[in-house]
């Protein structure tokens, strides 16, 4: 394996399976070391810069956690506070933050909006999540599985909804990667796009996995070991659409029944925030509009998961650190 230090993190695309294991076991060192209270503060002296063009919890926490268990300082930048979009460009923010920061973080719209940053800074560039993929949200999902059921290699991860966004993307690139049985389940429209299903499929030969897109909820659930979903409706997308998510992935909805269809010991996951209840402001409004009590996974299969489901969340945290750790130079 080459050396991490000094790399972008943009795609998973850009990494060998052994790359990703890498970042995976270093995440699991890293947690362990935390858990004992070891300190991990080899990043001492460094300081990183996290846009964010679009809101964030989990992404933006666990930078800054990660950040300052490594011992490092941060600086947050949104649409608000700082020049970025209005009155200076991706590029120019890009060259000024590469001479003061040893680290950008972006979350925002197009994928070439963080290429942009990682070309104009000159400092490794981690992608918090662009349209296209959300990278870091994938090691997350790979600890737990690991955590979970052992060993990624082989197991069958069925990935339910918009199948062509950056969830869909980037789960179907981490399984080929890694070996794992991939399955989008979507009405055709939401499949991912057919040049990355190429490319995955290639990987998956390579790793022993495979790829599967269907739009038959019984047979996509059927043994299932993982079944995940993700909001309808992404950040950024107009609010008019909720009408045709509506009516195209309501089938798609992981409730019991798809999940009784899964292995024994199968996991029901969700990168969140989810609408699985009527207890936030968009929940409780599409679901007043179509009688709605959940949406993308019923509050049923979301309770019963809940230990998984946070556990997914914390490991954003160690699983980022990780890759900064990792593409900064310090191993543990
Ligand atoms: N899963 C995830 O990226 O969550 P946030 O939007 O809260 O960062
Ligand atoms: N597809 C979702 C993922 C959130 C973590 C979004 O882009 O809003």
């Amino acid at each position: 394996m080459g050396t991490l230090k000094g790399r972008n993190f943009l795609t998973l695309m850009d990494f060998t399976p052994e790359e990703i294991r890498h970042f995976l076991d270093l995440a699991a060192k890293f947690k362990k070391m935390k858990k004992e209270g070891v300190s991990h503060d080899g990043l001492r002296g460094k300081n990183i810069a996290l846009i964010f063009e679009k809101t964030s919890t989990r992404t933006r926490c666990s930078f800054e956690v990660a950040a300052h268990d490594l011992g490092m300082q941060t600086t947050y930048l949104d649409n608000s506070g700082s020049q970025l979009g209005k009155k200076e460009s991706v590029e120019d923010t890009a060259s000024v933050l590469g001479r003061m920061y040893d680290g950008i973080e972006y979350r925002g719209f197009g994928q070439e909006r963080v290429e942009t940053i990682a070309k104009y800074s000159g400092v490794p560039t981690w992608n918090g999540l662009t349209d296209e993929y959300h990278p870091t949200q994938i090691l997350a999902d790979m600890l737990t599985i690991r955590e979970h059921l052992g060993d990624e290699k082989g197991k069958k991860f069925v990935y339910m909804g918009d199948a062509r966004f950056n969830m869909g993307n980037s789960l179907m690139i981490g399984c080929s990667k890694l070996g794992l049985d991939f399955v989008a389940c979507a009405p055709e429209k939401y499949f991912p796009n057919k040049e990355l299903v190429e490319k995955c499929r290639k990987w998956a030969g390579e790793s022993g996995g495979s790829i599967t897109l269907t739009e038959d909820t019984a047979s996509a659930a059927d043994k299932a070991d993982v079944i995940y979903t993700d909001i309808w409706v992404s950040m950024g997308e107009p609010a008019e659409i909720w009408d045709e998510r509506i009516k195209d992935l309501s089938p798609y909805k992981v409730d019991m029944e798809k999940m009784n269809r899964a292995s024994e010991n199968a996991v029901f996951m969700h990168c969140l925030p989810s609408y699985h209840d009527r207890n936030t402001e968009i929940g409780k409004e599409i679901c007043e509009r179509y009688g709605f009590d959940d949406m993308e996974v019923s509050d049923e299969v979301f309770r019963k998961y809940r230990d998984v489901l946070f556990d997914e969340a914390e490991n954003r945290m160690h699983t980022i650190k990780a890759v900064m750790a990792a593409t900064l130079g310090f191993e543990g």
